[in-house]
């Protein structure tokens, strides 16, 4: 038996589930396009529009720094927000004058003793003509920043005739320690010769030997004639760095659609020494274009998932992997790409992430949507046959 009053309800939301999901099975254009895999987990949402988001885990709270005028940052307490816009790092144009210096691109920001260092890339969308800066401040609550200009040029600029300047392009800095010298490293790159990496000066400012720096590359795909790659992150799990990137095309897709599978992807190699060489899971050197694929286009819903970051875990918090993707309900142009977020974990040292927020590396499930709507499909059959 059924109430006369749940059942239209329960019909209206059974057929709006029904027809909601599978839209992009059902058009042939659709699924040309768009990989319908289930095979992946949806997003956690972070509720922001991000795009190359980057977050720095501090005095309890979470702080997000994105490519967008002056690099805009919020503060939450929680990754699904509600995030509050704090400031911008640059209180106007960037000193560097290179790209479009009121718009600096993908920052990447890490506290040291104290200060905090963004790191951020002026550039042209497909120009070589690139530079990384980095500006500096000892609060995040908004007061200005220092301005320290450019650590790096690729194409023309101070420095920009200094080998591997004159091949790699200036662009999506990321930052890493050694775990055990506590030497840093500078990554960055995309395209052209994809990923590379720099040792920093102490004070992490500038490059260490800027006219002969100890440069080594990362990835690259020799025997294509488009190298897409770039966006890199580098973490640091359980006596493995892991070198993540993007692959693919990152944006304008409101322009039209590459082919199924050549829009971004994250993928990953690993390596025990900092400096390389990274290989992926099949032991594919990154170096001859390999790169296992960690998170893709899924479900006919998420497209292009990329600009990625892992929040390191400890005892008690897992690994997250965090990144922008575009949602095929929404839009495709670039300040469509929003803030979504998994859980990472790891099986033999291989990065995976799972459905839902699960509270640690080993353990406990505190919050699986899948089942949540499962359980209430199955209460509305129920309903409706009975
Ligand atoms: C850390 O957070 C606490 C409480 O929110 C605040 O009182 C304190 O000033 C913060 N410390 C720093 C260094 O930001
Ligand atoms: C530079 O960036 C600003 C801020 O996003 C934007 O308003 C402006 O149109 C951009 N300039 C060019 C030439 O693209
Ligand atoms: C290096 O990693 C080990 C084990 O993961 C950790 O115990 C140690 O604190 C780390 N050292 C540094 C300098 O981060
Ligand atoms: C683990 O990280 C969380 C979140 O940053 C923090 O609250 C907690 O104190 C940390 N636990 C340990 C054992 O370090
Ligand atoms: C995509 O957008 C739709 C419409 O706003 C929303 O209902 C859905 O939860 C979003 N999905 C993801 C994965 O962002």
């Amino acid at each position: 038996m059924y109430s006369r009053g749940l059942l239209p309800l329960l019909l209206s939301a059974l057929i709006s589930l029904v027809v909601a999901t599978p839209v992009s099975h059902l058009d042939p254009t659709l699924s040309r396009v768009f990989d319908t895999t289930d095979k992946l987990p949806l997003p956690n949402q972070g509720n922001l529009r991000a795009h190359d988001p980057n977050i720095l885990q501090y005095n309890g709270s979470f702080y997000l720094f994105k490519g967008g005028p002056h690099v805009p940052f919020f503060k939450a307490t929680d990754l699904s927000g509600p995030w509050t816009k704090i400031g911008t790092v640059l209180d106007g144009d960037s000193v560097i004058h290179m790209g479009n210096r009121s718009r600096p691109w993908a920052p990447t920001t890490i506290e040291r003793d104290g200060t905090f260092y963004c790191y951020y890339t002026l550039s042209w969308s497909g120009s070589r003509t690139s530079a990384i800066g980095v500006a500096t401040t000892t609060t995040l609550d908004g007061s200005p920043w220092t301005d320290h200009g450019a650590m790096i040029h690729t194409g023309h600029g101070p420095g920009s005739q200094v080998w591997p300047f004159t091949i790699t392009n200036a662009i999506d800095a990321s930052f890493i320690t050694d775990n055990s010298t506590g030497k840093s490293y500078l990554n960055y790159g995309s395209f052209w010769h994809d990923i590379w990496q720099l040792p920093l000066s102490d004070d992490l400012l500038s490059i260490e030997n800027p006219k002969d720096p100890d440069a080594v590359q990362l990835t690259f795909i020799p025997h294509e004639k488009i190298k897409p790659e770039e966006g890199s992150w580098m973490s640091y799990h359980d006596g493995y760095y892991y070198a993540w990137f993007s692959h693919g095309q990152c944006c304008r897709f409101n322009e039209g659609f590459p082919a199924r599978g050549m829009e971004y992807s994250i993928r990953v190699g690993r390596s025990r020494n900092v400096r390389g060489p990274f290989v992926d899971k099949e032991n594919q050197l990154l170096l001859d274009g390999g790169g296992t694929i960690v998170y893709a286009s899924n479900h006919g819903k998420v497209y292009a998932p990329g600009g990625i970051g892992v929040l390191a875990g400890n005892d008690t918090t897992p690994d997250i992997l965090y990144y922008h993707y575009l949602n095929t309900s929404i839009g495709f142009t670039d300040a469509d790409a929003h803030l979504g977020w998994n859980v990472l974990k790891h099986s033999d040292g291989w990065p995976f992430v799972v459905d839902g927020i699960v509270s640690t590396d080993s353990g406990a499930m505190e919050y699986l949507p899948n089942c949540f709507y499962l359980t209430m499909l199955m209460f509305s059959w129920l309903y409706i046959w009975s």
